[in-house]
């Protein structure tokens, strides 16, 4: 028998298997499912900053944009009329007294401001800790990145001076430093990094001449560049690190904890083989340490980081010229 037992943001779960941010949460059955299925923890879908600002025009335009193809797309950026900061409140203490498991609230931000004390109106709910999903898409020619970076610290030391109970900082893979940004954000108090959302991306038709949206899960490939950057900060950080998108498999969970990350979150996975897949998943994953002889989690995790792999410039290899030389 196999122990999967880890800590994550100083909780104790049951297994690294985090159900991610997204509509599974949307459903209490759903959530129900994932614990009976074995999920070592689940995070509920955030709550946007423009719902609390009530920014309903600029909501309504943007999904007015976005179209409504795909029904989870809508879950994604909730209507205004339909999803105030009250109702999620609601849905979150909801959502906690349904399961046992640890329940973690998501607070999306795109800048400072006092609306960040629905930090603790969250906490208040009764959930174990909190997870900040920080992305705007920055279209200001006038503004550098580094203004940006700033608006992320700010929001980070506003979340820690509101709330005692832990946090992570969702991050999107689009910055310069990943490994600085990091840093920045353990020096501010946050504990916990989760590499990386995955958007919503507007697309064009060529026919109509028009835009359209449809939310297309993601691929199995796609873990790489998470698992890139877990491989990078295990050991640089005392952050916990858990890793997002491209999760669709024990195996590929197995590759997440080798890589260095404490905990794997799924969503894709879970939307498209339902909750009941994650006892698949742990399956797997026994199957596997088996295999390999381990019966902890901790016994191999970070074996295959940066600072542990036997070619460590591999992570730091972004470019295809050895692969082209080696092919001569
Ligand atoms: C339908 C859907 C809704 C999502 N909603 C949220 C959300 O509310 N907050 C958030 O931080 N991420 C949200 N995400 C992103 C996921 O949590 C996850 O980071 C991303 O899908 C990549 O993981 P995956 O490859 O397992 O799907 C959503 C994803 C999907 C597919």
């Amino acid at each position: 028998m196999v122990d999967f037992s880890t800590t994550y943001l100083g909780i104790p779960l049951k297994n690294p298997l985090v159900v991610a941010a997204s509509s599974l949460s949307s459903r209490v059955d759903s959530v129900k499912q994932a614990e009976e299925a074995g999920a070592g923890a689940l995070v509920i879908r955030s709550l946007f900053e423009e719902q609390i600002q009530f920014d309903a025009l600029r909501m309504e335009n943007a999904l007015n944009v976005a179209g409504d193809g795909f029904a989870e797309a809508q879950s994604y950026f909730p209507k205004v009329e339909h999803g105030g900061p009250k109702e999620h409140l609601m849905w979150v203490e909801k959502t906690r007294k349904a399961v046992k498991m640890p329940v973690f609230a998501s607070l999306n931000a795109v800048s400072p401001g006092a609306w960040t004390n629905y930090a603790r109106q969250l906490v208040d709910t009764g959930v174990d800790g909190l997870e900040v999903n920080f992305y705007a898409v920055a279209t200001d020619p006038t503004r550098p990145g580094s203004d940006l970076e700033r608006a992320l610290f700010d929001v980070v030391e506003s979340v820690r001076a509101e709330v005692k109970v832990p946090f992570a900082v969702k991050l999107s893979p689009f910055y310069t430093s990943i490994v600085n940004i990091v840093s920045e954000i353990e020096k501010r108090g946050a504990n916990g990094v989760v590499l990386f959302n995955r958007f919503l991306q507007p697309n064009i038709d060529p026919d109509t001449e028009s835009l359209y949206s449809q939310m297309t899960y993601s691929q199995p490939d796609e873990i790489k560049a998470p698992l890139r950057w877990i491989a990078i900060l295990y050991g640089r950080t005392k952050l916990d690190l858990a890793l997002s998108t491209g999760v669709h498999s024990g195996k590929d969970a197995i590759k997440g904890l080798l890589a260095g990350a404490t905990v794997v979150q799924m969503a894709a996975t879970l939307l498209k083989n339902g909750p009941h897949y994650l006892s698949t998943m742990l399956i797997q994953m026994q199957g596997w340490m088996e295999e390999h002889s381990y019966s902890r989690v901790s016994e191999f995790r970070g074996n295959v980081s940066q600072k542990n792999c036997d070619d460590p410039f591999a992570f730091e290899r972004a470019q295809y010229v050895r692969l082209l030389l080696d092919q001569k």
